[in-house]
C-alpha cells in the first residue's frame, strides 16, 4: 500500500459535475471522505451512512404525505438499514421469505408488508401467509392459482406494465400486464375467493422522467374505471419504485416526482384508500461509498487499466446491467492534480468486469492506492457474487 493509501481526498474526479443538491436531498459530499479516513482493514468495503438513509426516508414522507413508504429492501438488506427505517416508522416491500424473516428479526409486523414480486415460489407464499402477510402482487393466472391455493382469502394486487424508456437501468418488459388484462385478472381473483385489492407498477429503475408516473397512473385509471363498471372498487394503488439517486449528475428533485404523481392522481376516477411507494435506490444509494484498493495496473492498446479489488461481478453488477451508463462519483487516495483517464475494472478474469471507462483519476495510480466510489449504497453488496474467489464487500455503517 502506498504512503497515501489511507488518505482519502475531497476531490470528486468523475466528472466535475455541479454539486448542487436539490433542496430535498441532504447536502453532503457524495464521497464523504472524512467518514472514511479512519477506516482501515481489508477492502473492498461499503461505508453506509445511516443518517443519510434516514434523511432520504424523511424526504419521501415529506414529499408524499399520506403515502405509505415501503422500502424495497432487496437493494440493500443490511439489518442496520432495516432497523433504522423501522425505527422511523418505515414500511417494507419484500421479494422472498428470506427478506420476511430478516424483517421479523427486526420486529416488523408482517401485516404491514407488501409482497410485490409478481411470481413467487409457492412455499414462500404459504410461509408468508402463515406469518401474517396478507397482500400479494401477481400478473398472471398461474400465480393467481398459487396464491389462491396457499393464501386463501388473501388480498391481491396486479402489476401493470408501463411504457419503456427514461430509466437508466433497463427493465426489459419483464413484468406487468396491460390495463384490460389487469381488470380481467382482478375479476378472476374475486371469482377465486381472493380479495381484488389493488394495482401496482414499476416505471423502471433510476427513472429520470417524473412524467413516467403520470403515464402509469393513466393506465391505472383505465383499470379503475373498467372495474368500477363491474362493481369492483380497489383499495390499494402502489406507485412502485424507480425514484432516482444522484450519481455523477443531478437528477430531478423529488418534488417534481411528487407533482407528477399528484397530477396523475387528480385524473383518476377515484383514489384508492391506500397509496404506497416502494423506493429502493433513492433511499440508500447516496448513503454509500465503496472503498476499494488498486491491486494492479496495466497499459493495453494505448489505454490505462486500473484493477480494483471490487468490480462488476463482486459489487457493481449494475455496471453490466446499464452498459456502464451509471457513472459513480469517484476519488482516489493519491489526490494528484494531474489526471489521466483510466478504465476502472475489477479483479476477476471476467472480461465484462469493468465498472467504468475513461474515468479521470490521479496520474500514476498504483497498486495499494485506494479508490472511493460514491452513490454505491444500492444494488452493490446485495448483488455481489464471489467469482474467482474475490469476496463481496463488507459493510461498515456510520451515523
Ligand atoms: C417490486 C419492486 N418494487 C420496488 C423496487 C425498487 O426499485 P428502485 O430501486 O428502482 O426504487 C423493485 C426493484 O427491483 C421492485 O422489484
Amino acid at each position: 500500500m502506498s504512503a497515501a493509501a489511507d488518505r482519502p481526498v475531497r476531490e470528486a474526479a468523475d466528472p466535475p459535475a455541479p454539486d448542487r443538491p436539490a433542496p430535498d436531498r441532504p447536502a453532503a459530499d457524495p464521497l464523504a471522505p472524512d467518514r472514511l479516513a479512519g477506516r482501515a482493514g481489508p477492502t473492498p468495503f461499503l461505508v453506509l451512512d445511516l443518517d443519510r438513509v434516514a434523511a432520504a426516508y424523511r424526504g419521501f414522507t415529506a414529499a408524499l404525505p399520506g403515502v405509505d413508504v415501503h422500502y424495497a429492501m432487496k437493494c440493500n438488506p443490511d439489518v442496520r438499514v432495516l432497523r433504522r427505517l423501522h425505527g422511523l416508522g418505515g414500511r417494507f416491500e419484500i421479494a422472498s421469505v428470506a427478506e420476511l424473516r430478516a424483517l421479523a428479526e427486526v420486529g416488523v409486523d408482517p401485516a404491514d408488508l407488501l409482497y410485490s414480486a409478481p411470481v413467487k415460489p409457492a412455499a414462500h407464499v404459504a410461509e408468508a401467509w402463515r406469518a401474517g402477510v396478507w397482500r400479494f402482487a401477481f400478473d398472471g393466472t398461474e400465480e393467481l392459482a398459487t396464491i389462491a391455493a396457499h393464501a386463501p382469502g388473501a388480498a391481491v394486487y396486479v402489476r401493470l406494465a408501463t411504457a419503456p424508456g427514461g430509466n437508466t437501468v433497463p427493465s426489459e418488459g419483464k413484468f406487468g400486464v396491460p390495463p384490460d388484462r389487469a381488470a380481467r385478472l382482478l375479476r378472476a381473483a374475486r371469482d377465486a375467493g381472493l380479495r381484488a385489492y389493488g394495482l401496482t407498477f414499476h416505471v423502471g429503475s433510476q427513472m429520470l422522467e417524473p412524467a413516467a408516473w403520470g403515464a402509469a397512473l393513466a393506465r391505472a385509471g383505465t383499470v379503475l374505471r373498467e372495474l368500477a363498471a363491474a362493481g369492483v372498487r380497489l383499495e390499494l394503488l402502489d406507485l412502485g419504485g424507480g425514484f432516482p439517486a444522484r450519481y455523477s449528475t443531478d437528477v430531478p428533485p423529488l418534488a417534481a416526482y411528487a407533482d407528477a404523481i399528484a397530477a396523475g392522481l387528480d385524473r383518476l376516477p377515484y383514489v384508492p384508500a391506500t397509496l404506497a411507494v416502494e423506493p429502493g435506490r433513492a433511499l440508500v444509494a447516496e448513503a454509500g461509498t465503496m472503498v476499494a484498493t488498486v491491486i494492479g495496473t496495466a497499459e493495453r492498446h494505448g489505454r490505462r487499466w486500473v484493477h480494483l479489488d471490487v468490480g462488476a461481478v463482486n459489487g457493481f453488477l449494475e455496471a453490466l446491467e446499464t452498459g456502464n451508463r451509471l457513472r459513480y462519483p469517484v476519488a482516489d487516495s493519491r489526490g494528484s492534480a494531474r489526471r489521466e483517464p483510466v478504465q476502472l475494472t475489477g479483479p476477476t478474469c471476467d472480461s465484462q468486469d469493468t465498472i467504468m471507462f475513461d474515468v479521470p483519476l490521479s496520474a500514476g495510480l498504483a497498486a495499494g492506492d485506494r479508490v472511493f466510489l460514491g452513490s454505491a449504497g444500492a444494488y452493490t453488496t446485495s448483488y455481489a457474487g464471489a467469482f474467482n474467489g474475490f469476496p463481496a464487500p463488507r459493510t461498515h455503517v456510520v451515523g
